[in-house]
């Protein structure tokens, strides 16, 4: 494997577990030096996560606009530097769109889309500083074809997909390239309690027939920020064994 990015630094957000956990690994192995952000500083699993990866464990809530600065400059400040920023903090609080209180709808927003604006918004700067950067935002299959039950959760991600595109233009200038993975099926806490039937229906849709695993999502947010992908900016990459298709 060629390490392509060696020496670069990374912010990775929800990186106690699933997502990002497997991400934070994954660009661990590949020698870039590790921010790990959750919503508890000393939740045992971002904690024991950082100490294995020798990287920094950072709480914050991504949906404080304060807090979520005061994280990328913790970041920059332990890592000397900020080159790579992965948003994959999320939530979903289903419920069908006609029962679907407005804390559910805001809480989702917040976190999955508004929670990346304010990453973005604090990393942009340093990137654009250094002439290099990589984003990477974890949108879902349900942000491109809609999910009963998950008006809130589709319209997040749908509008990350935008942000995504939007971002890419802004920073493609300056060598700062923006794209999404849209993972199916991901085999996380999340999806855990997910009703038997709903599982079931999903992994038929499943071309490859079976269920995603956290690090499939991994390998190619590694790939969309390796120099391999430097002509690659404002995509948006299904991981889904073909679910959406
Ligand atoms: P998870 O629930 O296992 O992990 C999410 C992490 O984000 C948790 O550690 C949580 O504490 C953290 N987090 C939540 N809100 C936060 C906030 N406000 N500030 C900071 N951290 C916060 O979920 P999973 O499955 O690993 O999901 C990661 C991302 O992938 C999410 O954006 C999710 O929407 C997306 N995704 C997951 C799929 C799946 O099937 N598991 C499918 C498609 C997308």
């Amino acid at each position: 494997m060629e390490r392509t990015l060696e020496r670069r630094c990374a912010l990775i957000t929800g990186a106690a577990r699933g997502i990002g956990a497997a991400v934070a690994r994954e660009l661990a192995r590949q020698g870039v030096a590790v921010a790990l952000l959750d919503r508890d500083a000393a939740d045992p699993g971002l904690r024991a996560l950082a100490a294995e990866l020798r990287g920094a464990a950072l709480g914050a809530d991504v949906a404080s606009y304060d807090e979520a600065g005061r994280a990328v400059q913790e970041a920059r400040a332990a890592l000397g530097g900020l080159d790579i920023l992965v948003n994959n903090a999320g939530i979903n609080r289903d419920g069908v769109l006609w029962k679907m209180d407005e804390a559910q709808w805001d809480e989702v927003l917040d976190v999955n889309l508004k929670g990346a604006f304010h990453c973005i918004r604090h990393a942009a700067p340093l990137m654009k500083e250094g002439g290099w950067g990589r984003i990477v935002n974890v949108a879902s299959i349900n942000g491109l074809r809609g999910k009963f039950g998950q008006a809130n959760y589709s319209a997040s991600k749908a509008g990350l997909i935008g942000l995504t595109k939007a971002a890419a233009r802004e920073l493609g200038r300056f060598q700062v390239t923006v794209n999404a993975v849209a993972p199916g099926l991901i085999e996380t806490a999340m999806t855990a309690a997910m009703p038997e039937e709903a599982r079931r229906r999903s992994l038929e849709e499943i071309v490859l027939g079976r269920v995603g695993q956290p690090e499939d999502v991994a390998a190619v947010v590694a790939f969309l920020c390796s120099e391999g992908a430097r002509h690659v900016t404002g995509e948006v990459i299904r991981v889904d064994g073909g679910q959406a298709m």
